[in-house]
């Protein structure tokens, strides 16, 4: 029999840097029907270099959707209430193809790679005018995180695309831009745009005109006819050409966090949460005012969901490294075999027995800006055990976060009084509870921690000629809260932030 209907379906595309997922909402409730996940690889072939296969993530997406579609039937769940879907995606990971075959031209330099080091110093020597050139248009700090400079790398160094570019052959796209292109044909018409949330990430983007910046495309040397264009955040953009759901609008793109920012209805100025994947990140909605920040924050497009609707700009702190931490604990010493496992250790213990881990693989993002940090795991005694190094990592989790807060408290004025989070590692009950002991603030979190794709969902769902998602409260009633209170004193909680503080300028500095 079929299940008593639910209303109209929205699925979401949720491509993060460690994995991929697709998963259905009801519009209705925004309850989760049904997911399916797929782990992505990895690949360093050097020092600092981190890559991944675009076929492989186009790939997982469409393995995503056919599984889900499955899980969905043996429900009996009806696939063609699925009313349109939403793509999220890790942010600033950098592709390029051939628009003519469809192929990689090289694989995606992923937003932690640190390859550019190099590209960025010396483009830091040449910025003209004031140093503000590139933060007064972007939001963003010269860094090796955004797109520009490893788009620079890739059409300095690799052949193929050069050639491509001559050729007029050569497409570039961050990660929802690659998707959206190959899901709504590719090479047979598919459609090369991205969304205000992604473009503004790349460090080509005028966040206040909302348009590609040709003094800054000058600057980097990137040929503009090689840019996707840039659309809202909210319409229809294509419909999927093949598989379980071909004929469905793909109507909603958002960067990740600006997704999960939607996703926990953040819609007012102030508002904030904080997302645990394989990074952390805290975004504030700044409403429709551009904030530049004075301790190491970005600025950044929020979302604009819609074509005649206004954009709103957020806050952003940025950490590298926050699920990455525990992967490495997995893949590279192997002192656990799941991703889970870590409560379990963290909690035989309960503390980390003044042993503390600065994960700087990726040198130190926000609010520090220092590449050349690496991480370090210090106070060791003959005492310290696996369990304790797990227990840092997470604690390192958590006061990373910390800095954040303490960065937008000040740039805001106004200090946040709880912090709403969401994200993959939200379920580690013994990570939430040592986020409210070194914030010293509550920490809510809501049941359902894929809020990055039900903000995706949400945007599809609302776009024009979609129109099944309202964004009103009551339509997130599936949705309820868990709240974690602050439970050891504001003394010891300062003094082990104090304490990881020492760790952190430690690891600065090891790389010169
Ligand atoms: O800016 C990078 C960010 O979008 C990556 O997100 O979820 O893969 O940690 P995530």
């Amino acid at each position: 029999a079929k299940k008593a209907d639910l209303g109209p379906l929205v699925g979401a595309v949720d491509q993060g840097t460690s994995s991929t997922r697709f998963l259905v909402f009801n519009s209705r409730t925004a309850e989760l029907l049904s997911h399916h996940q797929v782990e992505i690889k990895q690949e360093f072939p050097r020092e600092g270099w981190v890559e991944q296969d675009p076929k492989e993530i186009l790939q997982s997406v469409y393995e995503c959707i056919e599984k889900t579609c499955e899980k969905l039937r043996e429900l009996n769940i009806d696939i063609s209430n699925i009313k349109a879907i939403g793509v999220s995606n890790q942010r600033e990971t950098t592709v390029v193809w051939d628009k003519l075959t469809g192929e990689p031209l090289y694989n995606a330099v992923v937003w932690l790679d640190l390859r550019t080091q190099s590209t960025v110093e010396n483009l830091s020597k040449r910025i003209p005018g004031n140093n503000n050139f590139v933060k007064s248009k972007t939001g963003l700090p010269l860094s090796t995180y955004f797109s520009a400079v490893k788009l620079r790398w890739i059409l300095d160094n690799v052949r193929k695309v050069q050639k491509a570019v001559e050729e007029d052959r050569a497409l570039f796209g961050t990660i929802d831009s690659w998707l959206i292109w190959s899901l709504t044909g590719g090479a047979k018409g598919g459609v090369h745009c991205t969304d205000v949330t992604n473009a503004s990430r790349t460090m080509l983007f005028n966040i206040h005109s909302l348009e590609w910046d040709k003094e800054l495309c000058d600057f980097f040397e990137i040929p503009m006819a090689i840019l996707p264009n840039v659309r809202s955040s909210s319409e229809i953009y294509g419909l999927m050409k093949a598989g379980a759901l071909e004929g469905v609008p793909i109507s909603g793109c958002l960067g990740d966090q600006s997704a999960a920012l939607v996703g926990q209805m953040c819609f007012q100025d102030g508002q904030a949460k904080n997302t645990y994947g394989t990074g952390c990140f805290l975004l504030c909605n700044t409403g429709h005012k551009c904030v530049f920040s004075e301790h190491g924050l970005l600025t950044t497009v929020a979302y604009k969901l819609g074509r005649d609707k206004p954009v709103y700009y957020a806050l952003e702190g940025s950490v590298a490294i926050a699920g990455a931490v525990i992967r490495w604990l997995r893949d590279n010493l192997g002192i656990i075999s799941t991703s889970e496992e870590i409560e379990k250790l963290a909690k035989e213990v309960g503390t980390s027995y003044g042993c503390y881990f600065v994960p700087a693989f990726s040198g130190l993002y926000a609010p520090y800006w220092e590449p050349s940090a690496r991480g370090i795991i210090c106070g060791l005694t003959q005492f310290t055990n696996k369990c304790h190094i797990a227990f840092a990592a997470l604690e390192a989790v958590c006061f990373q976060t910390r800095e954040i807060l303490d960065a937008m408290n000040r740039d805001c004025g106004i200090p946040l009084s709880h912090l709403q989070v969401d994200g993959g590692m939200t379920s580690n009950k013994i990570l939430m509870q040592l986020q409210a002991d070194i914030l010293y603030i509550p920490v809510v979190k809501p049941s359902m921690p894929e809020t990055t794709a039900l903000g995706a969902a949400m945007a599809a769902g609302a776009a024009d000629g979609v129109g099944v998602w309202s964004l009103e409260p009551e339509d997130l009633s599936a949705v309820t809260m868990e709240r974690f209170e602050p439970q050891i004193n504001a003394e010891e909680s300062e003094i082990r932030y104090s304490t990881w503080k020492k760790a952190v300028m430690k690891s600065m500095g090891w790389v010169t």
